[in-house]
């Protein structure tokens, strides 16, 4: 069990953001990475279809011996992680906005999320929005259109420049000091974003955050793979364009599905 792969899946390629954090944290395990390109963006999707395309990518990991999956995509975890560790015996580890340690550390009292709809819209994310807005302001930015962008290789436009000053300048003017990144896609619009919002607001994604309880979560299982005598293999599959995987990923065994 314990050499079995970890599985992860994401709308596209930014679950390779989360990737990248559990590899670091935990570099004898195998991992498997689902790309579902071709029903990018979830965002915009409804909560059903949002679940029934979660359901599928399990099954697809399940189907490989996956021993543990990792919902690497907000807005999947926030629409589908309660069915599936219902109907599924494999532990799964999900991905939220992290609300928690904003509010924590805010001393402005005010904070930034920018998600998709259908994270935002999700009943998992209101019931703890709702945890933390007695004492705080949450300002809730909805990212349209910036997934899109990213699955289709185009980071560096002035499109993507253009669409984050809409989303990002008016939260400012409620003093917001962290942005939480609501989005496992957006991590990679770090720098843009920092151009914009400048240096007083700190950026908050929960890449690092996950790796950790993935950690915790096989450690409890007993299913850590502490060392392993073969080489590690990581597998990527996508039924989108490979090459634009190709570039958030130094694996090259990319196979489509
Ligand atoms: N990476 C997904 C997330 O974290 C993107 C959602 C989408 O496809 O719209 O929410």
């Amino acid at each position: 069990m314990n050499k079995q792969p970890i599985g992860l899946f994401d709308s596209g390629i930014g679950g390779t953001s989360i990737w990248k954090e559990v590899i670091a944290l935990l570099p004898y395990e195998n991992t498997i990475y689902l790309a579902d390109s071709k029903n990018a963006p979830y965002g915009e999707k409804t909560s059903e279809e949002i679940l029934s395309l979660a359901i599928k990518n399990t099954e697809f990991l399940i189907s490989k011996g996956c021993k543990l999956i990792i919902i690497a995509c907000n807005t999947a975890t926030t629409n589908a992680i309660d069915y599936l560790r219902k109907h599924y015996k494999i532990p799964f580890i999900g991905i939220e906005p992290a609300i928690k340690p904003a509010a924590l550390y805010s001393k402005t009292g005010a904070i930034g999320i920018l998600a998709t709809k259908g994270t935002l819209s999700s009943k998992l994310f209101e019931k703890k929005a709702k945890e933390y807005t007695k004492k705080l302001t949450i300002i809730e930015q909805e990212g349209a259109g910036l997934v899109s962008l990213i699955e289709s290789g185009k980071i560096d436009t002035p499109e993507i420049n253009q669409l984050l000053e809409t989303y990002l300048k008016p939260m400012l003017k409620f003093n917001i000091d962290h942005l939480v990144l609501g989005c496992t896609h957006y991590p990679y619009l770090i720098p843009k974003i920092k151009k914009i919002i400048g240096s007083n607001v700190n950026i908050i994604d929960s890449g690092k955050a996950v790796a950790k309880q993935t950690k915790n979560i096989l450690e409890k299982n007993n299913i850590l793979n502490i060392k392993n005598s073969n080489t590690v293999t990581h597998l990527f599959f996508t039924n989108g364009n490979k090459e634009i995987l190709a570039q958030f990923t130094p694996i090259k065994s990319i196979y489509t599905f």
